[in-house]
């Protein structure tokens, strides 16, 4: 999709739709959507008069124009309540209008840029906001049935207007970040989507180094003989069942600036889940092609920030591996030993995420990071803490968690903060070895976050479980919310990555 912004008036545009956002309040028509409105004579003001559109947020409108301007049609978003209007609502208004664009096929819009006065929501954020509601509003599914062309018909060009020249400035940077956040998203939910049969281990390690080659990143993938000499055991035990070995990317962006901060972002990289032989039942297997989306969101975090010269030396890391019963797998009672020399009890093979990531923190550690993040869709159980809305977050570091928590508000990829009190160890204790990988169905989000903790030491850390928000629930309908949400992944985790590193100062 081609994205810019440009001077001109809407009503002049000539594109195959274009798109106003409103406000509920009375004083609603003005500046753009009143002119528009007196060259309809009087359209937009006849249409809030049957009360067909209040312009409450989740609202769209579409008005066909008899020729009356050069665009066959003009779309209206809802944004609500003026003194309500926020960063997440301007994204979720345009990502209702973004569905209405992919529905009706259009394949050029321009979109009236916001006032620079919205309850001090800058002009550069509303353009940013815009560009990511109404471009992961379109994403569209790759489908691999014969004879696909729906990437054709999807949107071409989206531009975003104002007829004032001093604020072209601050609504391209808007538009330049929006392109690059969204296209974080995207390629994330592009990976997370990608059944395990196209995406396995050594793959994901080929879109990592492609990626490396497009965005000037170092990147390494690890063989399976190679992670074996640096002793990560756990790792290996877990992609032992499969015939596809194992990877281990190492991704790193060095900022022009030379004395910056250091940090490590571990990614869980599993291709598919199947339990091992503690084997999932069909239903809950159905999503686990997307039990990478945590090593997708590091790779694609990495490469977006890259784009954006963020200054923070970043590292990334992705243990990859598929997760299969087979002769040669991983077993009920295995003991290993980890990288970091701790020795773990394996009670049940379907809780692999934490062996594999025991192994990258305590990796990610040689690296002397003045920060490790790790993103997983770790537990089962945080999904049922939390609902399919939001991320747990996991931290003993005030700053790091306060931070976090402010990006998600920022990016609309919420996330809360979740326990991980040392009274949570006692249920990890193993009569034979250092610690055991499960400890019961209490607390599990928590159990696996303060299993991850014995490997990290005292490195600030941060764990994020996203194994709630990883795909689009089906069984609930949050189109009214997320509505820039689309089938299947979400790529849950990039943007709020991205918005945490881009305000990232020190802590
Ligand atoms: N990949 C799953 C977690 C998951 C569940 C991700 C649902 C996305 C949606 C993880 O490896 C797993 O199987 N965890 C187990 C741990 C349990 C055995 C302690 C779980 O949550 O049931
Ligand atoms: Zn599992
Ligand atoms: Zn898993």
């Amino acid at each position: 999709m081609q994205i810019e912004a440009r001077k001109g008036k809407i009503d002049q545009a000539d594109e195959e739709a274009i798109l106003l956002g409103c406000f509920e309040e009375s004083s609603r028509l003005t500046g753009a959507l009143q002119s528009v409105n007196n060259e309809l004579s009087g359209a937009i003001t006849d249409l809030y008069a049957t009360g067909d559109f209040t312009a409450k947020l989740g609202q769209t409108a579409v008005l066909y124009l008899q020729g009356r301007l050069k665009s066959k049609r003009i779309i209206l978003t809802g944004l609500g309540k003026k003194k309500e209007i926020t960063i997440e609502r301007i994204r979720r208004a345009y990502g209702h209008a973004g569905k209405k664009i992919k529905e009706l096929k259009i394949k050029s819009v321009s979109v009236q840029a916001l006032d620079s006065d919205q309850n001090r929501i800058k002009l550069r954020e509303s353009s940013q906001a815009i560009v990511e509601g109404i471009s992961l509003a379109n994403y569209k599914l790759d489908r691999y049935t014969t004879g696909n062309d729906s990437q054709k018909k999807a949107l071409q060009n989206l531009t975003i207007l104002t007829d004032d020249r001093r604020k072209l400035s601050e609504i391209e940077k808007g538009v330049k970040d929006g392109e690059i956040f969204s296209w974080s998203t995207i390629f994330t939910r592009d990976l997370a989507n990608q059944p395990s049969n196209q995406l396995t281990p050594s793959q994901f390690g080929q879109a990592a180094q492609k990626l490396a080659q497009q965005n000037g990143l170092k990147c390494r993938v690890l063989s399976k003989s190679q992670i074996e000499k640096l002793g990560m055991n756990a790792f290996l035990a877990v992609g032992s069942g499969s015939n596809q070995p194992p990877t281990l990317t190492i991704l790193e962006y060095l900022p022009p600036l030379k004395k910056v901060d250091t940090l490590v972002l571990v990614g869980k990289g599993i291709t598919f889940d199947a339990g091992g032989v503690s084997l999932k039942d069909t239903e809950n297997m159905l999503e686990m092609k997307g039990d990478m989306m945590g090593g997708a969101v590091v790779i694609s975090t990495i490469a977006a920030a890259a784009k954006l010269k963020l200054p923070v030396h970043l590292i990334g890391i992705v243990p990859a591996a598929e997760n299969l019963p087979s002769g040669t797998a991983l077993k009920v009672g295995d003991i290993l030993r980890s990288h970091s020399g701790k020795t773990i009890e394996v009670l049940n093979t379907d809780a692999e995420g934490r062996l594999i990531l025991a192994d990258a923190l305590s990796y990610a550690r040689s690296f002397k990071p003045d920060a490790i993040i790790d993103v997983a869709t770790l537990t089962a159980a945080i999904k049922i803490a939390l609902g399919p809305i939001c991320a747990g977050i996991f931290s003993d570091h005030q700053g790091l968690k306060s931070k976090m928590i402010q990006a998600g508000e920022r990016s609309g990829e919420r996330v809360w903060p979740m326990p991980l009190w040392d009274e949570y160890e006692p249920f990890l204790e193993s009569d034979l070895a250092d610690i055991k990988n499960v400890g019961g169905r209490w607390g599990g989000a928590s159990l696996a976050a303060v299993f991850l903790k014995a490997f990290v030491g005292d490195v600030p850390w941060l764990h994020l479980d996203i194994a709630g928000v990883d795909f689009k629930d089906k069984t609930i309908d949050l189109e009214k919310y997320y509505s820039y949400w689309t089938k299947g992944a979400t790529g849950f985790g990039a943007r709020l990555l991205l918005q945490f590193l881009k305000d990232w100062k020190n802590i």
